[in-house]
């Protein structure tokens, strides 16, 4: 695709080349992540980060990858902070702040919204998650960091085994991770749910159409034996009509060092999109898995950074220029190695 002034709605829009390029980008930023060197390429810009619904590490990730580029941040971090609390519209709001903005990342509880922002919006817009339809940014570091997991273990994303665990009816980071898995060969995916969340049949009819194999589990025992990667995921339980429903099945499926011994193999990389829910009734991912070296879970959410100005770079077109703009830090700079 090309990536410069386009919206990112939709992990659809990409080929394996397009993921590739973004990759290639995304490793370039390292030292710039690192803050052992700093670019101001994007001196100048401001990003409109516009979340109406909450997030830690997609809003702040976000907003830390264009600061880091160079660039400034103004932010919306709810729909009662914003004038769409007094009934104004998608459009409305759309043409007011991408005249503020060179560049906006929009968060919103409705499925389609950011793409009905974004056909109003006189500048790209990024979807940072829309309701339970996408979240194409988290696909992208999820897939990152599952190259950079496989390339420790000589092995290529062709061919992968991944068991994909929890609410995959209403997880945005779940569809759009199984569509871009798509595109490469041979997946072999382990869904593990109830049958009451199951993933979409339209997501999961695309994939047998593309000759992966595709096995529904309802254990969790049994979905996780001879996978590469777990992948557990949080009860949506803001998607669900009242919070009786989702307590129903919060703590249905739980990972723990224990199980992860017994059922998976001795290199199966876990991971999460965050947040995971640690208060008691759920803990779908034990606390006691921290030590684990297998644990990728903050591996991914520092991919998010790079991941993240790879986009900014390639849509404001300053891919190539990043590296004329930049410096050695002079300030102190905290070890971050080993990265668990
Ligand atoms: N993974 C993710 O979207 O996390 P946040 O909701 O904290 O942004």
């Amino acid at each position: 695709m090309d990536f410069i002034g386009h919206h990112v709605l939709s992990v659809d829009q990409f080929a394996r080349a397009d993921i590739e390029r973004i990759f290639q980008v995304a490793d370039e930023m390292q030292p710039y992540a690192e803050r052992t060197r700093i670019t101001r390429v994007l001196e100048g810009a401001i990003l409109g980060n516009m979340f109406f619904e909450p997030s830690t590490r997609t809003r702040v990730s976000f907003g830390c990858a264009f600061n880091l580029l160079g660039g400034e941040v103004r932010e919306t971090t709810e729909v009662k902070a914003s004038s769409l609390a007094k009934g104004e519209s998608l459009y409305d709001t759309a043409r007011v702040l991408s005249g503020y903005s060179d560049i906006i990342v929009m968060r919103h509880p409705e499925a389609g919204s950011v793409a009905e922002f974004a056909s109003a919006s006189r500048v790209p817009v990024l979807n940072a998650g829309d309701g339970t339809n996408e979240h194409p940014s988290q696909a992208l570091l999820d897939l990152y960091t599952i190259r950079k997991e496989l390339e420790g273990q000589n092995r290529s994303i062709d061919g992968l085994r991944i068991a994909l665990v929890g609410d995959l009816k209403h997880g945005r980071a779940v569809h759009s991770l199984c569509k871009m898995l798509g595109l490469f060969d041979h997946v072999e995916f382990n869904l593990v749910s109830p049958a009451e969340l199951a993933a979409p049949a339209d997501i999961v009819e695309a994939l047998v159409a593309k000759g992966h194999a595709v096995n529904v589990w309802g254990d969790l025992q049994s979905g996780i034996h001879h996978v590469d990667i777990v992948y557990v995921t949080r009860t949506q339980e803001e998607r669900f009509p009242s919070q009786e429903e989702a307590d129903r099945y919060r703590g249905l499926f739980r990972l723990n060092q224990a199980i992860y011994t017994e059922h998976c193999e001795p290199n199966t990389v876990i991971m999460h999109p965050l947040p995971r829910d640690s208060r008691a009734q759920a803990q779908e991912l034990d606390v006691d898995l921290n030590q684990n070296p297998n644990l990728a879970i903050f591996r991914q959410t520092d991919n998010g950074v790079l991941v993240r100005m790879a986009l900014f770079a390639l849509i404001l077109n300053i891919a190539d220029e990043i590296h004329n703009h930049a410096r050695p830090v002079t300030w102190y700079t905290a070890k971050r190695t080993p990265r668990t």
